[in-house]
């Protein structure tokens, strides 16, 4: 037995979309495969991105996507992604596994996968072995609307209209691949970089390199470093951390305790995002500086038999609830949270899609992405759970409570979307839904993705795991939903 609460008078804040956005890097087979065949490839494809990729990930309504990595960023030279393909030099992918790097997939190409999605390009520069002039052209490549060298290539690439980029970063993981810099070096050339980070007449979102995991001492140095410098966080929109959660056993292999054990983990998101929002607040009390955690997820082994460099990993019904549960955070604290990218979109560390040559399956953290989709842009409203919980206790990561049901709600109108995710293992729970400040239930549709805990999706069996619907019957305000042992439940529910 558990109950929800849920307060309708109780606004948190309206839903950014972009907390449902994702991350693709050039990194084992995310973006050769996963995303790039070429035109001449016999898997069926548009201008050589693959369609069975865009038709999944288009029902997870993806709003933004991050690229060209994660640390791949940083050694990457935008220039040599640009022009025909067949010009474009062959690099080495330094960071993961010394392979060749093709340049195929440049921004052209990226823009127009983004644009198959309806989701906007993020673009993150490159910091530790670039320049600033290379950004700063970067930048006039794909917005200028004049008539410049670069606004020339890039029409005769293909785009006489501009690319309209919003979102840029400046440089990933700063303080480790993206160059090993302490936040206060890092601030000097973040605010170099930002100087010359011109919107071309658009206005464009800077997003700075925030700590790894919830490093409050990398997050206060780096804006202490920017006031004290008098700098008033000049083209400063968002500050990005860093959170994964890991893994505990393997990506298919654990026990009950792992289960429990990494969802748990994965909560530790909740003590990322208030006390990093509380650090910037300190600096910018009213919160123009967006908190951004745009690399997050789970990373397990590789798989055996995949080059370990690619961090390719099998998804199943427990990374589902790990997605789920994060999702449910972000939601909650929609007032501090203006972007999330999970880690990454297609075939590495906790993808919405694996391939295999031609075949393609979505993973149950992909159908979490299609299930939660009507938050994006819902106003959250505040609620209350009472729950049993387990103990967890961990080698490295602390130990404390996991609270068995979760979840978070918004409204749009007269239509209420909960979300919620009951983490026991073995057992049902009977949840207790009341609708406070009067108001009252007229009928929900539900789905649910529920089953073992070790379930998940494989090429022999690319719907082992796929969510179904549910009955529950709505009235009032309060009803029961009856949650099956480790599921997460989407909730359609409509006020009267
Ligand atoms: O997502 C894989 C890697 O994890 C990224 O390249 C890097 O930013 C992070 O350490």
């Amino acid at each position: 037995m558990a109950k929800i609460s849920i307060n309708f008078n109780d606004t948190v804040g309206v839903i950014n979309p972009n907390i449902y956005g994702h991350f693709a890097e050039h990194l084992g087979r995310c973006i050769y495969e996963g995303i790039w065949v070429g035109e001449d490839s016999e898997i069926p494809n548009t201008g050589g991105i693959r369609n069975d990729v865009v038709a999944a990930l288009k029902k997870m309504k993806p709003p933004v996507i991050r690229w060209p990595g994660g640390c791949f960023a940083d050694d990457y030279h935008w220039q040599n992604g640009v022009g025909p393909r067949e010009g474009r030099p062959q690099g080495v992918n330094i960071h993961w596994g010394e392979v060749p790097e093709p340049n195929a997939f440049g921004t052209q190409e990226f823009v127009r996968f983004c644009r198959m999605l309806g989701a906007e390009p993020y673009i993150v520069g490159n910091v530790g072995s670039g320049t600033v002039q290379e950004l700063r052209e970067w930048v006039e490549y794909c917005n200028y609307g004049g008539d410049s060298t670069l606004a020339r290539r890039r029409a005769a690439d293909g785009s006489p209209e501009p690319l309209d980029v919003t979102y840029w970063g400046v440089g990933n993981e700063n303080w480790g691949c993206g160059g090993s810099f302490s936040p206060e070096d890092y601030g000097t050339e973040f605010r170099r970089y930002a100087t010359f980070v011109r919107g071309f007449g658009k206005q464009l979102y800077v997003i700075a390199c925030g700590p790894s995991g919830n490093d409050v001492e990398w997050t206060v140095r780096f804006f202490r470093k920017l006031k004290k410098d008098y700098w008033d966080f000049r083209n400063i929109h968002g500050f990005a951390a860093h959170y994964y959660c890991g893994t505990a056993g393997t990506s298919t292999v654990y026990s009950e305790d792992q289960w429990y054990e990494l969802i748990w983990k994965g909560l530790r998101m909740e003590d990322l995002v208030v006390q990093q929002r509380a650090a910037m607040d300190a600096y910018d009390p009213q919160r123009k500086i967006g908190l951004i955690v745009d690399e997050w997820g789970t990373w397990h082994p590789a798989e055996p038999g995949h080059n370990p460099r690619f961090l390719y990993q099998q998804n199943t019904l427990r990374d589902a609830l790990v997605a789920a549960t994060t999702l449910d955070i972000f939601n909650r604290h929609a007032d501090k949270v203006v972007m999330a990218n999970i880690a990454q979109t297609i075939n590495v560390l906790q993808a919405m899609v694996l391939t295999d040559g031609s075949a393609m399956l979505t993973t149950p953290t992909g159908y979490v992405y299609e299930m939660y989709a009507p938050h994006q842009g819902g106003m959250a409203v505040r609620t209350t759970v009472e729950t049993d919980t387990v103990p967890v206790v961990t080698a490295r990561a602390g130990s404390g409570e996991l609270p068995f049901v979760a979840g978070s709600a918004s409204v749009k109108g007269k239509e209420l979307f909960v979300t919620l995710t009951n983490s026991h293992a073995t057992q049902a729970v009977s949840l207790d839904v009341e609708l406070l400040a009067g108001a009252v239930a007229n009928g929900a549709s539900a789905r649910v993705l529920a089953g073992d805990i070790h379930a998940h999706n494989t090429f022999e069996a690319p719907t082992a795991l796929t969510p179904v619907t549910m009955s529950v019957d709505a009235r009032g305000s309060h009803f029961s939903v009856s949650m099956p042992p480790a599921s997460v439940i989407a909730l359609e529910v409509t006020l009267s």
